[in-house]
């Protein structure tokens, strides 16, 4: 059963912004679900969707099922209750966001004094217990947030997502601002962390090896819809749209000799929510475009296998979604 289903989410913000389309994507628990896209193509939107956090000027249409319950049919004080409780985020750009001026063992009680009524002793204990869990000795809780390094405050924000033992955490590019030997080491703590707390993780990056590092599944996002979704091993070697493959060329593999002598860029940019183009959103970049692929409205279909994509030569044989290159 699923923790966490969208059903058809869309959100437009004021000024007529579609940046969400449609979107359908569950979530079990135990289960680490990918999503990937370039800037701009709806996934933090999604986050904030989840939580009830975006703006009151945007529109939400379809649903956001935790539990089975409807997130927006949640009274205040449930909503309230559910954040940090039952889904927590840790946030893209976090490693800014903690307060300066407080220690992180303070920062990290707060939600859990606010949420269970236990004593500060207690809280403080359950602090060690976090940050031990993120791989920090429990003594760092004194430290103010800069004298911890990029990695450990990363490691901070994590423990701080897992204070009120959520059962749903979304993590919006935990790991952009970190060097590459500790990005891996935090995205092996997320990964353990699944496995050991029966955790649903949610993991948004631009990044396909990231994400084919970590998830069972992956959902690619394009101009606020999902044009490929399928277990992660398949969407990285064997992509059924051509911007997935585009991203999964885009980012070198260790080994793979051909990638240092012909990395595969995509030209051009992601499409402004409110200026999409005609039929296939992405058919102006797409290397193996035709003339219909303008015309025709296209929707993700499902492919058998526990795979679908969102393009109309999905199912040709032998044909190469990256193009010529
Ligand atoms: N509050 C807002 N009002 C109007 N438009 C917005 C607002 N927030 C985001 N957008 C637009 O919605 C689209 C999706 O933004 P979103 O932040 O979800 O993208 P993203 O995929 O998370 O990108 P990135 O990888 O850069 O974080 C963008 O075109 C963005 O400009
Ligand atoms: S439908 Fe056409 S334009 Fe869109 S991804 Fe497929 S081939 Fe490319
Ligand atoms: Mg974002």
């Amino acid at each position: 059963m699923s923790l966490l289903e969208l059903k058809g989410l869309s959100v437009t913000y004021a000024g007529n912004v579609p940046a969400v389309r449609g979107v359908d994507l569950s979530v079990a628990p135990g289960e680490v679900l990918g999503i990937a896209g370039e800037s701009g193509c709806g996934k933090s939107t999604i986050t904030s969707a989840v939580l009830r956090l975006l703006p009151k000027s945007a529109k939400v249409g379809g649903q956001v099922l935790l539990d089975g319950e409807d997130v927006y049919g949640m009274s205040f004080g449930r909503l309230r209750a559910m954040r940090w409780a039952e889904a927590s985020i840790v946030f893209q750009g976090a490693l800014h966001s903690l307060n300066a001026v407080q220690t992180i063992g303070k920062q990290i009680a707060e939600p859990i004094l606010l949420h269970e009524k236990v004593s500060r002793q207690a809280a403080e204990r359950r602090v060690g217990e976090l940050l031990e869990q993120v791989g920090l000795p429990a003594r760092r809780a004194k430290d103010y947030p800069h004298q911890l390094s990029g990695g450990q405050r990363q490691r901070v924000m994590i423990a701080l997502a897992l204070a009120c033992r959520p059962r749903l955490v979304i993590a919006d590019e935990p790991t952009t601002a970190l060097d590459v030997m500790v990005q891996a080491q935090v995205l092996d703590l997320l990964s353990g962390l699944v496995r050991e707390l029966g955790l649903a993780l949610i993991m948004i990056s631009h990044d396909l090896s990231v994400l084919g590092a970590v998830c069972d599944r992956v959902a690619v996002m394009y101009a606020g819809q999902i044009v490929e979704e399928g277990p992660a091993k398949d969407i990285f070697d064997d992509s059924r749209h051509p911007y997935s493959a585009a991203l999964a060329g885009a980012f070198p593999r260790v080994g793979d000799e051909l990638f240092r002598y012909a990395p595969r860029g995509l030209p051009g940019d992601p499409p402004y929510p409110s200026d999409l183009p005609s039929g296939c959103a992405f058919h102006p970049r797409c290397p193996v475009a035709l003339d219909r692929c303008a015309e025709t409205e296209v929707s993700l279909a499902d492919l058998g296998e526990g795979r679908s994509s969102a393009c109309l030569r999905a199912c040709e044989e032998d044909l190469d979604l990256r193009g010529a290159s």
